[in-house]
């Protein structure tokens, strides 16, 4: 199986970007342990991250090209803007992508309180700080075993 993690804007500035809701540690050691964790069992997992829209987009399209099994994806503040990364995920239907966050945006200012990308999601995942990717996961393991 082959699931792709996608993050967007900023969040390549993890574990020194305001420490104190993201944590202290870096995007590249999660996603590393992640891919560590799952390897043996049959899960390969691609990690992708970009500051700029229209590459998320792109990204979503090769991985429907790939055949990909699965997406988690934290598009960053695009979340609260973007109407085409919502377009992108309904366009590559059926591959599943869950929403995720590491703070609890609902937690937080009004402007994050508002997904734009969550109606075209199979779920959403927030406020679990950084193992809120290790949900995404395991949720999307779930989905291809019932
Ligand atoms: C975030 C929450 C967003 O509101 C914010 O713009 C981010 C990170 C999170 O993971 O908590 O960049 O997606």
């Amino acid at each position: 199986m082959k699931f792709i993690i996608i993050n967007g804007p900023n969040l390549n500035m993890l574990g020194q970007r305001e420490p104190g809701i993201y944590g202290s540690e870096s995007l590249e050691a999660v996603l590393q342990r992640l891919r560590d964790r799952y390897a043996p069992k049959g899960i390969q997992i691609d990690i992708f991250q970009s500051n700029h829209e229209g590459a998320l987009i792109d990204r979503l399209q090769q991985a429907w090209r790939e055949g990909c099994d699965g997406i988690v994806l934290n598009a960053g503040a695009y979340t609260h803007t973007s109407v085409a990364l919502h377009d992108a995920i309904r366009a590559i239907a059926p591959i599943p992508v869950v929403e995720v966050h590491i703070s609890n945006v609902h937690q937080r200012e009004a402007f994050r309180h508002t997904s734009l990308i969550s109606a075209a999601c199979s779920g959403v995942i927030c406020g679990f700080g950084t193992d809120s990717y290790r949900l995404g996961i395991e949720a999307l393991a779930q989905m291809h075993e019932s």
